[in-house]
């Protein structure tokens, strides 16, 4: 079966903004969640702003229960291990917020790499390019802006766009690996 790998399995709580809107941010904060709650993290996945229903329609899970239980969603009974948390933090950095891994969500797109310079790179520990075919900037460029590694690149495509209207990405997860350098500070 196609499987999805996390971005990492080693922080308790992954805080992952979006530089603009629609970027995709709560599509890889549920993929990432997914992934981990597959790998058997007991792991819940959180909007910053208190409004959990988009989550639970990414992932085709009932909206109105709070925080989305990614292991219920995935069909996956959850581990013994320490829960994890990821969190969907909108366009908001929450640079005064603890957390282990902040990533930035970014498409290659000059906009948005504007956005995220403006709202403060410090404390984000690299960067999650959501990528579509022929842009003119690459990884290379965001790197070279935001001065933070890549970690992760996922495409986007239209059997992912698919699986996200049909609600089945929880249930009929793309092959896709999100893991990729490690960012190099944690907590
Ligand atoms: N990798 C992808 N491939 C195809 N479609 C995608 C992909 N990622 C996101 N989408 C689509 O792009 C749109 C925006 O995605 P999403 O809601 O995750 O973005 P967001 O940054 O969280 O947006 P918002 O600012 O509204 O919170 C949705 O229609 C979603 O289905
Ligand atoms: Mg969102």
């Amino acid at each position: 079966m196609a499987s999805i790998t996390p971005l990492f399995d080693n922080a308790r709580t992954t805080y992952l903004w979006g530089a603009k809107g629609g970027v995709g941010t709560s599509t890889v904060a549920a993929l990432h969640a997914l992934a981990l709650a597959r790998a058997g993290h007991p792991t819940t996945l959180v909007a910053a702003d208190g409004d959990h229903g988009e989550l639970a329609a990414i992932v085709g899970m009932p909206e109105g229960l709070g925080p989305v239980d990614a292991n219920a969603a995935a069909g996956v009974v959850a581990g013994e291990r320490a829960r994890v948390v990821v969190v969907d933090g909108g366009c908001d950095p929450a640079l005064d917020r603890a957390v282990s891994r902040r990533l930035v969500v970014v498409r290659l797109c000059y906009l948005a790499l504007r956005r995220a310079l403006a709202a403060g790179m410090g404390g984000t520990d690299g960067v999650v390019a959501v990528v579509e075919a022929e842009r003119s900037l690459g990884v290379d460029d965001v790197e070279a802006v935001l001065g933070r590694p890549v970690v992760a690149t996922i495409p986007v495509t239209a059997a992912l766009a698919r699986l996200l209207d049909a609600g089945l990405l929880a249930l009929r997860p793309p092959r896709l690996d999100l893991s990729g350098m490690e960012p190099a500070s944690s907590a």
